[in-house]
């Protein structure tokens, strides 16, 4: 069943380049990103004024990558919201907003209860899917499917990056709708999104090499992420992914904000993952590199080839291919995925099914 692997969960970051795959290619058409199921045409799409992500855990992180794609392409207001949180709080829906539910299972208790509560309230909804015919599947106005297959490991790894992929879609779809990209750039878009099943392969090529880093700290006591913008995004689901199976204890922080705070956690060999592929953030994470560095922190860096300064600040590197700005998180999420993957086979965890925890959450 795990077709030779030890794990559904490295089976299933295998399956990523697949699964991206097949969530993008029947969505482009003609240069053009036709995404049907959305049942909004240009004019509809121009109508929205605010567009408002809820979900939980992973998905809520994939929403979070949303808010910065969907800002910084299309220009439309975005808030991303814990279902949890939106649901009891009387959320305020101003006509013309979209909601956006994200959801692998499509059963998650509070990211439904979130969207009745949108419904209720008028506001039209749209879920991001993976479980076809499931409860939000059934109940959103319209549903953007993505393609993962069944996912069985309880970390999420595919479903996540698919989700990536969707809201990427969404954010080309809007954006070219709302004039805020040209055909050019649109094109060269499409271009990059095709090149990124090749590129997330390569870099899970290089799972021996992360596997030997990861041994290196399956005795450590807390480990910590940072990032700026969208790479904030992601360093929140990659301490999640190595927190939830490896019980190390991480937290991933806003790189900005470290000196509020986290960077009185750092001790001599604290592990810290900085992630820096956005060019405009560059020299501060260069800078918050040092600042952990000189206080005795070890730091691993993933970020984009050529950035060959991040060397000096960084004791560990891993460098992902070139792609469009605003879809490098689908390629930085995999070495971090393979990081906490093999801290917890190193530790001997129950990598596919990890202690107190439940592939769908269906109570609130
Ligand atoms: C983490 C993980 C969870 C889910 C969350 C939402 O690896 O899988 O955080 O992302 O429980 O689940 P879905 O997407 O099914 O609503």
């Amino acid at each position: 069943e795990k077709g030779g692997y030890e794990h559904f969960m490295l089976k299933e970051m295998y399956e990523q380049p697949k699964a991206i795959a097949d969530t993008f290619s029947p969505r482009i058409k003609d240069g053009q990103i036709v995404i049907e199921e959305l049942g909004m045409n240009d004019e509809e799409i121009r109508a929205v004024s605010k567009i408002v992500i809820v979900a939980c855990g992973s998905a809520y992180h994939a929403g979070m990558t949303g808010k910065y794609v969907l800002e910084g392409m299309a220009r439309i207001p975005v808030e991303v919201d814990l279902a949890s949180e939106f649901r009891y709080r009387d959320p305020i829906l101003a006509e013309g907003t979209l909601v956006i539910v994200v959801s692998q299972s499509g059963e998650t208790a509070d990211s439904l209860a979130a969207l009745r509560e949108a419904k209720k309230k008028g506001c039209k909804v749209l879920g991001i899917v993976n479980v076809v015919g499931s409860s939000i599947a059934r109940e959103a106005d319209n549903v953007l499917y993505t393609w993962a297959g069944p996912e069985i490991a309880v970390a999420t790894t595919k479903a996540y990056s698919c989700q990536l992929t969707a809201l990427y879609l969404l954010a080309m779809r809007f954006a070219y709708a709302r004039g805020a990209i040209s055909e050019s750039e649109l094109a060269e878009m499409i271009e990059d999104l095709k090149k990124l099943p090749a590129q997330v392969e390569m870099l899970l090529s290089h799972k021996d090499r992360i596997q030997k880093f990861a041994n290196r700290y399956l005795a450590a006591r807390s480990i910590f992420f940072i990032g700026r913008g969208i790479d904030y995004a992601i360093s929140l689901e990659g301490s999640l992914k190595l927190k939830e199976v490896s019980y190390i204890h991480s937290e991933a922080y806003a790189a900005g904000e470290l000196k509020h705070g986290t960077i009185s956690l750092i001790e001599e060999g604290t592990l810290v993952t900085a992630v820096l592929t956005q060019e405009d953030l560059y020299k501060k994470m260069l800078s918050n590199m040092e600042e952990v560095k000189t206080r005795g922190a070890f730091v691993m860096a993933v970020t984009n080839e050529g950035n060959l300064d991040v060397e000096k600040a960084a004791d560990y590197v891993v460098y992902i291919p070139e792609t469009n700005r605003f879809f490098t998180n689908s390629l930085a999420i995999v070495p971090l995925q393979l990081f906490g993957y093999y801290v917890a086979v190193g530790r001997g965890c129950d990598v596919d099914k990890p202690r107190n925890l439940a592939k769908s959450v269906t109570v609130e």
